[in-house]
């Protein structure tokens, strides 16, 4: 078994798909090694690739503000992303490149074990479903829901991805009272 560190430099050194080419760094995740939540988004923005942290840009800062009127620590949590590399331009990952680098996603929660898991967009609530067994619906459709996995009882909570709010004040205000939720579960 890998523990976290290890994880760190396989992703750092990986080349199993075309985006390493253009990163400028991995970004592997950060936070609470212990932590109950964890939180997963989609891939690198472009201020991710420079500085080599999930969560740093205006969605970042957007999810800061959430996370801060709510009470919930960002540093008790565990945030990373199901792709490790920028897609150039922010483009959408590609499926080969999601099935690429989710192993590392895999082994994190594997050694993490968080309760709850939530799911910022839908590429990693597609994803997240799917390991465990659920059917992907639309994140319009099931965001804010509960859905515990009957193989070991964690919870997934889909939410939408905090870039969404930005510009959208009423889907900001659905994300907010999705993370209340989130913090009383
Ligand atoms: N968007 C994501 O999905 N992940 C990040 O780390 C930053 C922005
Ligand atoms: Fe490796 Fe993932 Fe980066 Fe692709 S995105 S090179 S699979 S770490």
């Amino acid at each position: 078994m890998y523990d976290l560190r290890a994880i760190e430099e396989k992703i750092k050194n990986c080349r199993k798909c075309r985006l390493w080419k253009s990163r400028k760094n991995a970004v592997v995740g950060e936070g609470n090694e212990n932590a109950r939540i964890m939180m997963i988004g989609e891939a690198p923005g472009k201020k991710e690739d420079e500085q080599g942290r999930p969560f740093v840009g205006k969605a970042g800062q957007l999810l800061n503000e959430i996370l801060g009127e709510i009470g919930i620590e960002r540093e008790s949590i565990y945030i990373t992303n199901v792709v490790k590399c920028r897609p150039p331009n922010n483009r959408d990952p590609l499926p080969d490149e999601i099935k690429a680098c989710s192993p590392y996603l895999e082994m994190q929660i594997e050694i993490i074990k968080p309760e709850i898991i939530a799911t910022l967009g839908r590429f990693s609530t597609a994803f997240i479903l799917s390991l465990y067994g659920f059917k992907p619906r639309p994140i319009s459709a099931i965001h804010g829901k509960v859905f515990s996995s009957p193989l070991n009882g964690i919870k997934i909570v889909p939410l939408y991805h905090p870039a969404a709010c930005i510009y959208n004040p009423a889907l900001k205000d659905v994300f907010k009272k999705d993370v209340e939720m989130l913090a009383k579960l």
